[in-house]
């Protein structure tokens, strides 16, 4: 499917590997405690592993967000900051890079993604209004929701395949879109969000030519499109590999095609830039001025918008390396090199591989263990216990209850391993391979959870859980009765 792979290499064996071109200078020591050290800390942190500290994690696979390595240059540039409250030259470089990055004129900067996600929200959504999107983003849905905004999420059929070849199953449903249209009429869109590399379910691209439908069915209802970029550079990577006509395009001009084809791009960078902060840029000044006085309401002022001008700096380099394939390309490789030995050993992964990280279908890794216990979450406990690597639930225990207190059933089942740009080296990421493989052999051992404190809202970060048998010691004995003295 896809064209090809510029930055593997082949092997005189014949195995392609993705090759780092980048070498290590700065170095972090890492722990890799014995697994009874690890059943301790999983107990005291409530099988969660958000309540994780690092000093227990070996290998952080929790997120990419602010967890990026950044370059040399970005580093070096934090040294030049102009910390000025008010008209800063780290700011005019941060415009500039935004200018030839994303091609838009005009820009504000806010402390991070979700900071962009209350202004656009408060701006323009109006109690009763939908927002359809290809997929949702947690702290997207409850911005959306709290302004009285309402998400529609259609993706297509394709989207929630686990296993499937679709280059795109980011795509948004067009076919859907003008149903939704029809069925709540223009004045109630909000706007169409188009969110790239879906997070949620596995880091999946859209497709330029989705896009150009998209922006036909928008500009026929006067509706705005707005585009959540903080995974683009991975998105407009996917499009150079997997659509034939991109196949001889700049990355530069990618992005530009696809900032040309929305009204409003945001993004988080602590993700897209491997830094911290965030933005809201377009080359509409009438969308601009209708967001502008909130930048210094709740951010700051409009030349740091609540970042440090050190951040300020490296996020100016870090987007103008997001032009870089080489930088691009980094996390999406390893992914896939991940991705594909999973697959030959059996396990249920989301395929195509995608961006940001690699996705367990938790549901059939776990098939015994009821949605209602949350494979997810014990599966994300377990392989921690196993193995001293830190994933992500991304199931049911992210979402909230209903008005009756009932659970919602996710509509998938993810355990994430995010796979932060530069951060890992090929044997860790082998050895996140071969203890997952021990765990699929070994996964009638692993059982539920439950909770014991559950906080009202977003409960995935703060809630604490115990298993509904005593799976934990079993799981632990089995290792020892297999690896001895091993770590
Ligand atoms: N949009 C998307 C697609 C995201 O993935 C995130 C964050 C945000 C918005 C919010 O940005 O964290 O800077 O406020 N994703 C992180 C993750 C938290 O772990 O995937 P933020």
């Amino acid at each position: 499917m896809e064209t090809k792979q510029s930055y593997s290499v082949k092997f005189f064996s014949g195995e392609e590997i993705p090759l780092e071109l980048h070498k290590v200078r700065i170095v972090q020591k890492l722990n890799l405690i014995p697994i009874e050290e690890r059943l301790k800390a999983i107990v005291e942190g409530g099988f969660n592993t958000f309540l994780l500290t690092t000093k227990t994690v070996f290998l952080d696979m929790l997120t990419d967000s602010g967890t990026n390595a950044m370059s040399d240059n970005q580093v070096a540039s934090m040294l030049r900051a102009d910390d000025a409250y008010a008209g800063s030259q780290s700011y005019m470089r941060l415009e500039e890079a935004i200018q030839e990055v994303f091609d838009c004129k005009y820009f504000l900067p806010v402390h991070q993604g979700r900071a962009a996600e209350n202004i656009i929200s408060k701006v323009f959504i109006k109690p009763g209004d939908v927002v359809p999107m290809n997929y949702h983003f947690t702290t997207t849905k409850a911005h959306i929701e709290i302004n009285g905004g309402t998400v529609l999420e259609i993706y297509t059929d394709e989207a929630l395949k686990v296993k499937s070849s679709h280059p795109f199953k980011g795509n948004l449903d067009v076919a859907k879109l003008k149903e939704v249209i029809k069925k709540y009429g223009a004045g109630k869109v909000a706007y169409i969000r188009l969110e790239a590399s879906t997070n949620l379910i596995g880091g999946q691209p859209f497709s330029i030519a989705n896009m150009r439908e998209v922006r036909k069915v928008a500009k026929k209802h006067g509706l705005m499109i707005v585009l959540d970029a903080s995974l683009i550079g991975e998105n407009a990577y996917f499009i150079k590999q997997r659509e034939l006509e991109f196949k001889n395009k700049s990355i530069k001009q990618i992005l530009h095609e696809m900032i040309s084809l929305v009204d409003l791009t945001y993004f988080s960078s602590r993700k897209v830039s491997s830094t911290r902060g965030g933005g809201i840029c377009t080359n509409s000044l009438e969308i601009h001025n209708k967001m502008k006085d909130l930048v210094p309401l709740f951010e700051g002022f409009y030349t740091y918008g609540g970042m440090s001008i050190r951040e300020v700096e490296a996020m100016a380099i870090g987007l103008i390396e997001t032009l870089d394939e080489t930088i691009i390309s980094q996390s999406p490789l390893f992914i896939r090199f991940m991705v594909n030995d999973l697959v030959r050993l059996g396990l249920p992964v989301v395929t195509p591989a995608g961006g940001l990280g690699v996705h367990i279908d938790a549901g059939q890794f776990l098939a015994h263990v009821p949605q209602t216990e949350y494979p997810a979450g014990a599966l994300a406990a377990a392989f921690f216990l196993i193995s001293g690597v830190r994933g992500m639930e991304r199931g049911t225990i992210s979402s909230v209850r209903d008005a009756n207190g009932n659970d919602v059933l996710a509509d998938i089942e993810l355990l994430r391993l995010a796979m932060p740009r530069r951060v890992f080296t090929l044997s860790q990421v082998k050895y996140a391979i071969d203890r997952l493989h021990w765990l699929y052999k070994n996964r009638k051992l692993v059982g539920g959870l439950k909770f014991y404190e559950e906080p009202p809202v977003l409960r995935f970060f703060g809630g604490k859980l115990k298993p509904t048998s005593p799976w934990p010691a079993k799981l632990v004995a089995k290792f020892r009765a297999d690896f001895g003295d091993s770590l």
